[in-house]
């Protein structure tokens, strides 16, 4: 199974100069490396202006968020059958930063799972504890509650159609990653609560990445070691020679 190594932008860069210099860099190195999907997740400002080179084995198109609606009169909002439109296979959901600074709920990031999979996206569904909730011994009911809130009416045949990436919120950005050791507890965690929402096949089957602070330095020990599926990149996902590093060292 190929590994998924999905770069997450976030605001950035600031000009579509600086974001086809990103594209072109990555999907010109990408396309060589056969074993790993290399996804990338840019804002929507610059989904419009990706080279045509992502179909020709460069990269995938992903997109950082959704609304929960196809249409319709809501100002501002960004469909998930816009982005199928625009190209995009992916859609990221439940991100923690859109959890912590959009005040988004289990329940919104449900309906918006829930409309990608109408529109057709495959979903990256992030899950993961914050710092106060890990020191409280909480992070186990918290990730089993964002999981399960999160795929409320999400039916076995679709859930094929969604990636859990388990990102440590105090992992995120702060250069302090998750260790192995409790990453691969966390996915061993994630698959336990997934057999029981679902069947142990499908949990078995389910694609799991890690977030939180990956680089060249940790990014194989997630794959090699832990059995991450994948990986969630942010920072380092915008310097075109660290984050090839991280799919090479991934494949
Ligand atoms: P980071 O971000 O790699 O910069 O820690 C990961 C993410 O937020 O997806």
């Amino acid at each position: 199974m190929k590994k998924l190594i999905v770069a997450n932008w976030k605001c950035n860069p600031a000009s579509q100069k600086e974001a086809k210099k990103l594209f072109d860099g990555i999907a010109k190195e990408a396309k060589k490396i056969k074993k790993a999907e290399t996804i990338v997740c840019p804002p929507f400002a610059w989904l419009a202006v990706v080279p045509q080179k992502r179909n020709d084995g460069g990269f995938t198109l992903g997109a950082q968020n959704c609304f929960f609606e196809q249409k319709g009169a809501f100002t501002g909002e960004i469909s998930p059958v816009m982005l199928k439109d625009l190209g995009c296979k992916y859609v990221i959901a439940g991100h923690s930063e859109r959890r912590k600074y959009f005040q988004e709920t289990d329940e919104i990031i449900n309906k918006k799972i829930k409309a990608g999979l109408d529109a057709k996206l495959k979903i990256i569904f992030c899950v993961g504890e914050t710092k106060e909730q890990r020191d409280n011994d909480k992070t186990e009911i918290v990730v089993k509650n964002q999981i399960a809130a999160g795929l409320k009416d999400v039916g076995a045949s679709k859930v094929d159609e969604v990636v859990i990436a388990y990102e440590p919120v105090w992992a995120i950005g702060t250069g302090n990653a998750c260790s192995v050791e409790e990453s691969q507890k966390m996915r061993l965690f994630i698959i336990k609560v997934l057999s029981e929402i679902y069947t142990p096949k499908i949990a078995r089957e389910a694609k799991i990445l890690y977030g939180g602070s990956v680089s060249s330095q940790n990014s194989a020990g997630y794959i090699k070691e832990a059995g991450f599926n994948g990986l969630l990149v942010g920072g380092a996902s915008l310097n075109v020679e660290e984050f090839v590093k991280i799919i090479k060292n991934s494949a």
